[in-house]
This record gives structure tokens, C-alpha cells and sequence, in this order.
């Protein structure tokens, strides 16, 4: 039987508590067993980018990092805004993406959970920054699906069940 594709998601959010993370978290949750769907833990964990250290050996972090994206098939990132743009922790994991080739033509795609006219600058940043790392942004399945802070479950998965249908087109569209 062959292995199912993997999707990765990347959030952008290393609050705990975080509406993004949960948004991805449940993403997972609803995906069908046609792929393996693998939140990247630990973007807090990644050093400071530094040219000097992109090299071999890469700090354990970023080896991880890259080696997660080479065996994506899909990228799905959910981002919080920051004073007008992205926080500085994804831009970094970010940054380390651009000396790699791993995420060049990857079909990448993202959710905008915030409150409706909320999040536009992070988004726009986001396609700037994707666009120099030479991801293939996949744009039907760029989308805006605002999720309230607070409405995970005890499981730290979204309840809402319209929510959590959408979130499941995402994932089909990405990967269509
Ligand atoms: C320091 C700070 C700056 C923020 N700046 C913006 C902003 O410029 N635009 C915006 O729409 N939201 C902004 N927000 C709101 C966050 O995007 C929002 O709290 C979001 O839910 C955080 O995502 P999370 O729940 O995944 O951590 C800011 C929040 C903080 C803490």
C-alpha cells in the first residue's frame, strides 16, 4: 500500500492558547486517511537566521525544518498579525526556508483566521516572503475563515462545525 502523501502545516504562532494553531490542529483532525497530515512543531525552537550558519551541519532545528518541507507534498501555514505584518518568529523560520531549495515550487497555501478586515498585512507579507523562496502559492485554496479566540475544544480542536467544514475544503483544494 503506498504511503499517503504528507501535508505540513506551519503555523506562525507559538502562543499557547493559539487560534492559529488550533485552526491547523483541526485540520488535521478532519483529514481523510488519504493523507497524513503533520503539524511542525517548534518554530520557537529555530535560532536566529544567520547566513553564517546555513550550512552543513544545519542547526538540528532547521535540518528538521527542511527535512519536513522536502517530504511535504502540500504546505498549509495559519498566521497571526503583528503589528501590521508577519511575527517575527515565522519570518524567521522563514528566512531559514530561502537558503534550502526544499520549498521551491511546493504547493503552499494559507488561512487567514482573524476577525474580518483583519490580518490583510500578514497576508500580503506572506506572499512577498513566499515569493522569494519560490513556494507555488496555490490561490483557491488561499482563504479567510475567521475563527473567535476561545472556541477550541479541551482537545485544542475547533467545535464549530462550519468551520471545521471549511477548513476540510482547504485541505481538499490544496490537494486536489
Ligand atoms: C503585539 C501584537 C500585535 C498585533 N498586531 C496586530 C495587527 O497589526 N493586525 C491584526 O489584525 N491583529 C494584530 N494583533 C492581534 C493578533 O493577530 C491576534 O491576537 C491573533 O489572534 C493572535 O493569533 P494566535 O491566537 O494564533 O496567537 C496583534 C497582537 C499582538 C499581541
Amino acid at each position: 500500500m503506498p504511503t499517503p502523501p504528507m501535508i505540513l502545516l506551519l503555523s506562525g504562532s507559538v502562543r499557547s492558547g493559539s487560534s492559529n494553531e488550533a485552526a491547523l490542529r483541526t485540520v488535521r483532525a478532519v483529514a481523510p486517511d488519504r493523507l497524513r497530515v503533520v503539524l511542525h512543531e517548534g518554530p520557537a525552537e529555530l535560532p536566529h537566521f544567520n547566513p553564517d550558519d546555513d550550512h552543513d551541519p544545519l542547526p538540528p532545528a532547521v535540518a528538521r525544518l527542511r527535512a519536513a518541507i522536502d517530504e511535504a507534498a502540500a504546505v498549509l501555514i495559519c498566521t497571526p498579525e503583528y503589528a501590521g505584518t508577519l511575527p517575527g518568529a515565522f519570518k524567521n523560520l522563514l528566512d531559514w526556508t530561502v537558503g534550502g531549495t526544499e520549498i521551491c515550487d511546493k504547493p503552499t497555501a494559507w488561512i487567514n483566521v482573524a476577525a474580518p478586515g483583519r490580518g490583510h498585512g500578514a497576508e500580503a507579507t506572506l506572499r512577498t516572503v513566499l515569493g522569494y523562496t519560490g513556494a507555488r502559492i496555490v490561490e483557491p485554496a488561499c482563504v479567510r475563515i475567521p475563527v473567535a479566540p476561545g472556541t477550541a475544544g479541551p482537545d485544542g480542536v475547533l467545535t464549530d462545525v462550519g468551520v471545521r467544514e471549511r477548513l476540510a475544503e482547504v485541505l481538499d483544494t490544496l490537494t486536489a
